[in-house]
């Protein structure tokens, strides 16, 4: 149960962030205004940011102007790294709407990716240069996480291992560094940055197991049901499945290993992998790692704050959007 005063804290930053998120999307060009726009007005949770807010009540200054920036700078990121995404991941459909590769094209999508993160980086200028840092070092691992997606394991690292290091960089980066900026500007001690930013690494990485959970168990995250499938993204039950290696599972490893871009194909994989027991075991690990994260949360004294932490770690967990 979040705290009524604190919730009605969070809503109004992030009411005040949102209006600044409208703002940065602005260009002097009407269509770079309306193609940077469109996956902002689409929808999207606001994890980010939120996660910026609730950090930065561990601070003495969690109204510190600098905090709603910071919001702000994670945001734009990570819109910028959805539009590039897409086009890497042919994906038509984002937010229930049309991706941007699907409604211009994927030269303006790439661009308007372009676009957001130079608008996210003049805004971590004015933060000073501890910001531009912060912000470099999660940009690298973003990418860092995207490249080895998509290269096979090194000899002798486990297929495993391998996918959560794609996912502490792809998604573990980013809001971890959510965390960082909310305790960093809020003043929080080194002590508490450190344990929020350990959280934080965790609950990124449960937050993408459980966003892949839903590629497969899904109709209604709007995303095509799959496309990790489709793409060839190996997301955790399908590491799973070929883990065990169970001659029973002979039809769902021949369709795996076989042409998923096939409509047909695809439908048979999704349906065997939502009834496959390796569904909830993913979903077990995600749990996991839910509760190891609030583990972290050890040094932060207890109160609202920290509840409301750990209730987020929880909804990351058991996400169904
Ligand atoms: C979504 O993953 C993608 C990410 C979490 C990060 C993508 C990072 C880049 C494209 C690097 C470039 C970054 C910038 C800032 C320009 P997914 O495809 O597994 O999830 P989905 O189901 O939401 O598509
Ligand atoms: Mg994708
Ligand atoms: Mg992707």
């Amino acid at each position: 149960m979040t705290d009524p005063e604190l919730e009605q804290r969070l809503r109004a930053r992030l009411a005040v962030i949102e209006k600044d998120l409208a703002g940065h999307t602005q260009s002097r060009s009407r269509f770079v205004t309306e193609a940077a726009s469109h996956l902002l007005e689409a929808g999207g949770k606001r994890f980010r940011p939120l996660l910026v807010c609730l950090t930065a009540e561990c601070g003495p200054d969690a109204d510190a102007p600098e905090v709603i920036t910071a919001a702000s700078v994670v945001e734009l990121t990570h819109l910028a790294s959805l539009y590039h995404d897409d086009v890497m991941d042919e994906a038509l459909v984002r937010r229930g709407a049309d991706s941007a590769n699907a409604h211009y094209d994927n030269n303006v999508a790439i661009l308007t990716g372009d676009f957001l993160f130079a608008r996210s980086s003049e805004l971590t200028a004015t933060l000073g240069a501890e910001a531009v840092r912060i912000q470099a070092e999660a940009f690298r691992r973003l990418v860092e996480g995207q490249i080895l997606e998509g290269v096979e394991p090194e000899e002798g690292v486990d297929p495993v291992d391998h996918h959560l290091e794609v996912l502490a960089g792809k998604t573990g980066s980013l809001i971890a560094t959510a965390a960082r900026y909310g305790a960093l500007f809020s003043g929080a001690s080194q002590e508490i940055q450190e344990a929020l930013v350990a959280y934080a690494e965790i609950v990124g990485v449960a937050f993408q197991l459980s966003d892949d959970i839903l590629d497969i168990a899904s109709d209604e995250s709007g995303k095509t049901p799959g496309t990790d499938l489709r793409e060839g993204v190996p997301t955790l039950p399908v590491l799973f499945v070929r883990r065990a290696n169970d001659p029973g599972d002979a039809r769902l490893l021949e369709l795996l290993d076989g042409d998923l871009t096939d409509d047909a194909a695809l439908a048979e994989c999704v349906s065997l992998l939502r009834a496959h027991p390796a569904l909830a075991e993913a979903r077990a690990y995600v749990q996991a790692r839910a509760e190891e994260a609030k583990t972290a949360l050890a040094p932060l004294p207890e109160g609202p704050v920290r509840t409301a932490l750990e209730a987020f770690a929880d909804i990351v967990a058991v996400r169904s959007v």
